[in-house]
């Protein structure tokens, strides 16, 4: 069955109103008819977008440094597996995945063979990184419509259609807390703070890295942005109606740092640093990781040092996309925030 079939029904059988956020986990995640869970290409240049670790193994090189202290990576969400093909090359230490899209896991089996293991639900406790890459920013996130009448919640009705109700529980209280001009509609990403909760319980000793795109709360919710983050990629065009094409493209929300911040350290971790992912890599190393490239060479380093403008440029990822780690009894600080920790912004 089509995905627009699928949320059709589901709005109907709800009484005509669901939440966006239910609306993006149908459109994304929903076994069988989800972007993420079918058979669309979605990476690289046939698909509908690039992520870091698939412009290259520049990415993975320079993160490996940061990671090499580490006894075991846990990624989470390795898309394509193009990151782990990196890390499993470059470190010796055990490496396992948890995919929650059947489709995506078979492909990362076919590509990564016997040098992962992957999981189907956390480990109890957990000693080593994990990392987040381009994860986040997938998950379903709420919509918030403050106006003059209220804090009101946006969702989907029939024919796919924006229905505001008003909020109430835990978006209300969120909401209420963010002093904003009505009219503003903005994401609440309650998920990802939830998701952000159990990583930290789960997490014994080490560091959760969060690579993405996003802001902390204060320029997240600025009175200029005052139609929120929500972004549509199909075949490399971005646009911002999420009902064009459901099942069919990615559906994305900006990450909200602060409250990810805030999500861990109330469930027990400290904010181990907060950096752009350009000085993130910088402070790894990644100048060193280019100077191994053979620069005589202008057909191998070439498509390198196009890779490094990608992620360094702040045109590009280099500013837009951040790094934040938390983590729980790790005694040496991470080389990656050694210089530009941007936490007290959080
Ligand atoms: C945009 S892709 C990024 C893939 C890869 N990390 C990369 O950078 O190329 C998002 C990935 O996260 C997975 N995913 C989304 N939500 C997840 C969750 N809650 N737990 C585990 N995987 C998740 C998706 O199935 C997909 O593999």
């Amino acid at each position: 069955m089509p995905a627009r079939q699928r949320i059709e029904q589901e709005i109907a059988a709800a009484g005509g109103w669901i939440s966006f956020a239910r609306y993006m986990q149908l459109a994304l995640h929903e076994p069988g008819v989800g972007y993420y869970a079918s058979g669309a290409r979605k990476f690289g240049p046939g698909g509908d977008f690039v992520t870091a670790p698939e412009l290259g193994s520049l990415f993975g090189r320079t993160l490996a440094r940061q990671l090499r202290e580490f006894e075991r990576i846990l990624e989470i969400g390795a898309g394509s597996g193009a990151l782990a093909d990196v890390l499993t090359r470059e470190l010796s230490c055990p490496y396992v995945i948890l995919e929650t899209s059947a489709e995506l896991r078979l492909r990362q089996r076919e590509r990564l063979g016997g040098r992962v293991q992957h999981i189907e639900r956390l480990p109890e406790r957990f000693h080593g990184a994990v990392l987040a890459n381009e994860v986040v920013d997938a998950m379903p996130v709420h919509l918030a419509h403050w106006t003059q009448a209220g804090i009101m919640e946006r969702g989907v009705g029939p024919g796919l259609t924006w229905a505001d109700r008003p909020a109430s529980g835990e978006l209300l209280a969120v909401a209420q807390a963010i002093e904003l001009p009505a009219p503003y509609v903005s994401e609440i990403g309650l998920p990802a703070r939830g998701w952000m909760r159990t990583m930290v319980e789960h997490l014994e000793q080490g560091a959760l890295f969060v690579i993405d795109y996003g802001f902390p709360r204060h320029e997240y919710y600025h009175p200029q942005r005052a139609t929120g983050t929500l972004m549509c990629h199909y075949r490399h065009q971005a646009h911002a109606d999420p009902f064009a094409r459901p099942g069919e493209e990615d559906i994305t929300a900006h990450v909200d740092f602060s409250a990810l911040a805030e999500a861990a350290h109330a469930a027990g971790a400290e904010v181990l640093g907060y950096a752009s992912q350009a000085q993130f890599l910088v402070n790894c190393g990644i100048t060193e990781v280019l100077a191994e490239a053979n620069v005589e060479n202008a057909l191998h380093y070439a498509p390198i040092a196009a890779q490094a403008q990608k992620l360094l440029s702040p045109a590009e990822m280099g500013e837009l996309f951040k790094v934040l780690a938390v983590g729980k009894g790790t005694s040496s600080p991470l080389a990656g925030f050694s210089r530009g920790d941007r936490r007290a912004s959080l």
